[in-house]
């Protein structure tokens, strides 16, 4: 049923490339539901027994591979690719979250491009820079880069698959044509990168290039630069893959880890761990490290996976609704992530980096701390302020801040924070300019409140509730 079905899709294209193209992406997915079915109806999970803790050689520690030299002339083999297919929804955002706004004018799209236009000028290198984009974020994405045509920098763009959700109920696609509205289709997550990176030619001609390695990371991760050493150790050891782990604090438990299992290196992911041991995967001491997203992966390996169809990354099944002659209607999408192909990868191992290196947005919370005086930018890059002492705050903003322009009103002038410890904020609350959070702050506003911090406060080790200050 869901073959015809899609063969009837495919049918409602007319012109003979994009039909071509579009029957290709309708495979891709046919072969992903396939497998959806079999894994449900043969419920294989992982044997929680059979984990065990990574072997040393498997998960090496970057203070190891930064004895070894760095070679420039290296770069001649990379290519940095940003993942750029998601929304800043989560945000509160309309257009692609790498168009929102982080630093001085710059978005994390504008970031990204100084960082590798510094690294070529830096290095008298040529490493191009690619954008993976979806059918949400590519038109926004053009846009925004057109103004970087005459810069030093090479970038090229390519779109992941558009694939068809599904009617949870009866297993069916929800479009009919491809003319179908566009909540009718999704983006199969980061996973397809490898498969698009292939279909849209720009792997093989990367590798025509000479091109080796790619360098991928998320486009919302700002501590994602380019690092000579981790390069050098992927080509002096000839890992195809390389995963980049920093190492769990309590705010971050749920994060995928690296395991062995049946002697293979794989990514563990919260979804995949049984309830009766979500406790122990959670355990900072058990599970010590998790994966940032960057990760250095041998483009020849990826197109030799590709073409032997052998990359078969775990399905991540997500429930959304649609809205359908006003009634709420139950869909489903099928997703990869690229951190799951690890375990077909020859050599693969993790690198266990230093915290600097994961700078993810997600929150606006998160966008404080890189708005904030913590960090200085450097080239594109987030540099900590020396002057800090110990992990960064940790920043907790109520449901008012949810949204990127409920944040910029309430906190239109980014206090000072270099000193701060913990900062939670919920409620009807505005900061006003200058003003310099240390210690532990609280600030909790009440229903039909409003709290205004004026300008110039100092709040140092504070809880602030209603007009009663403590
Ligand atoms: P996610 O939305 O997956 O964030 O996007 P996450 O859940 O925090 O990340 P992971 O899965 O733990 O790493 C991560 C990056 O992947 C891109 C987003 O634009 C973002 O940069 N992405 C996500 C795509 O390019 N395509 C997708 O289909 C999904």
């Amino acid at each position: 049923q869901m073959r015809n079905a899609l063969n009837k899709l495919a049918d409602s294209v007319k012109d003979e490339q994009l039909r071509f193209q579009f029957e290709n992406q309708l495979d891709s997915f046919f072969s992903l539901f396939r497998r959806y079915l079999v894994e449900k109806s043969s419920g294989s999970t992982l044997e929680w027994e059979k984990i065990k803790s990574p072997n040393p050689n498997e998960v090496v520690d970057y203070n190891v591979i930064s004895q070894q030299p760095e070679n420039v002339t290296n770069l001649s083999k990379l290519a940095v690719l940003k993942l750029n297919g998601g929304l800043g929804t989560s945000m509160g955002c309309v257009g692609p979250k790498s168009v929102i706004e982080v630093r001085d004018g710059n978005t994390f799209l504008d970031l990204s491009v100084r960082q590798i236009e510094h690294l070529n000028r830096q290095y008298d290198s040529d490493v191009p820079l690619l954008l993976m984009n979806s059918f949400n974020t590519d038109k926004d994405t053009e846009h925004l880069i057109k103004k970087y045509s005459a810069n030093r920098i090479r970038i090229r763009s390519f779109n992941q698959s558009k694939f068809p959700r599904v009617y949870k109920d009866s297993m069916l696609p929800v479009p009919t044509t491809i003319n179908d509205p566009l909540d009718a289709w999704y983006p199969p997550g980061h996973g397809d990168l490898f498969e698009s990176l292939h279909a849209s030619g720009e792997l093989d001609a990367l590798i025509a290039q000479g091109r080796e390695i790619l360098f991928v990371s998320n486009g919302d991760n700002l501590g994602a630069t380019v690092d000579l050493k981790i390069l050098n150790h992927m080509l002096e050891t000839g890992a195809e893959y390389i995963m980049e782990l920093t190492d769990k604090t309590r705010a971050d438990v749920k994060g995928g880890t690296l395991i062995n299992y049946d002697g293979q290196v794989r990514l563990l992911e919260v979804a995949q761990v049984p309830k009766e041991h979500i406790d122990e995967f959670k355990n900072i001491r058990k599970f010590k490290n998790f994966n940032t997203n960057n990760l250095w992966i041998n483009l020849k390996a990826i197109k030799r996976l590709i073409e032997s169809s052998a990359l078969q990354m775990e399905i991540i099944p997500n429930g959304k609704t649609i809205v359908r002659n006003g009634h709420e209607i139950n869909v489903l999408q099928l997703e990869t992530a690229c951190g799951a192909a690890i375990r077909h990868f020859e050599g693969a191992h993790g690198v266990v980096v230093p915290r600097s290196r994961f700078l993810p947005v997600k929150t606006c919370s998160d966008l404080l701390l890189v708005k904030s005086d913590l960090f200085y930018l450097q080239h594109g890059a987030l540099k900590l302020d020396p002057t800090r002492f110990g992990p960064n705050p940790l920043i907790k903003l109520g449901s008012h801040f949810k949204k990127v322009s409920n944040f910029n009103s309430r906190i239109s002038h980014i206090p000072k924070i270099v000193e701060l410890d913990h900062l939670t904020i919920t409620g009807n609350v505005f900061l006003g300019k200058d003003v310099t959070l240390r210690g532990t702050v609280i600030i909790v506003c009440s229903d039909g409140q409003r709290i205004d911090i004026p300008n110039g406060s100092i709040l140092e080790n504070v809880v602030i509730t209603g007009n009663l200050q403590i």
